[in-house]
């Protein structure tokens, strides 16, 4: 008789201790140190989430790349304003220290590592996409271009 109680109560007293390790498990993810493979939380990962999407409507097999984000973030591709060749321009060589703009205000640092909020609103982030591609490429990034982009900027 009581076992078989305890067998019925059993399962149901389990299910409130899963729910807390399954709640754990994203909180414990999001607090990545910033020497770990990303420093991004739920937020950032819908952002790029969505950068993937947009890029595999053009190419299925698309996948995004750090590495090519953090050439492109880094390098100085031509075709923009003469006095902004780079993102780093701006933003500093370095995505956890800040930069400044042209007008010398300074600007905080993009990785969220350092700035929690960073990259977590996918309206900003494609406004300041489009406006700084502008700036340093002469055109729009293409869809692959921002979704590498990001996977840099998250993982930082
Ligand atoms: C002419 C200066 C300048 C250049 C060049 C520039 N940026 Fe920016 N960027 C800014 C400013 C100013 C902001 C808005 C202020 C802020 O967010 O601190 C900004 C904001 C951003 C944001 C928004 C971050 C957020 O919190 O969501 C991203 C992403 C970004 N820039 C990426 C880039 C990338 C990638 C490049 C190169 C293609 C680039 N920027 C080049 C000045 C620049």
């Amino acid at each position: 008789m009581t076992t078989r109680v305890a067998r019925r109560l059993a399962p149901a007293a389990l299910i409130p201790a899963a729910l807390v390790l399954l709640a754990a498990v994203p909180v414990a993810a999001g607090r990545a140190a910033p020497a770990d493979v990303t420093a991004a939380g739920p937020a950032q990962r819908a952002v790029l989430a969505a950068q993937v999407e947009a890029a595999r409507a053009a190419d299925p097999g698309f996948t995004p790349s750090a590495e090519r984000g953090r050439t492109l973030f880094t390098g100085s591709p031509g075709g923009g304003k003469p006095d902004s060749p780079s993102c780093t321009s701006c933003h500093g060589d370095d995505p956890r220290q800040g930069g400044h703009s042209r007008a010398g205000k300074p600007i905080a640092p993009l990785a969220p590592s350092v700035v929690p909020a960073r990259l977590t609103d996918a309206a900003d982030v494609a406004k300041w996409l489009r406006r700084n591609c502008a700036e340093v490429l002469g055109r729009d990034c293409t869809a692959a271009e921002k979704a590498d982009l990001v996977a840099f900027l998250i993982s930082q």
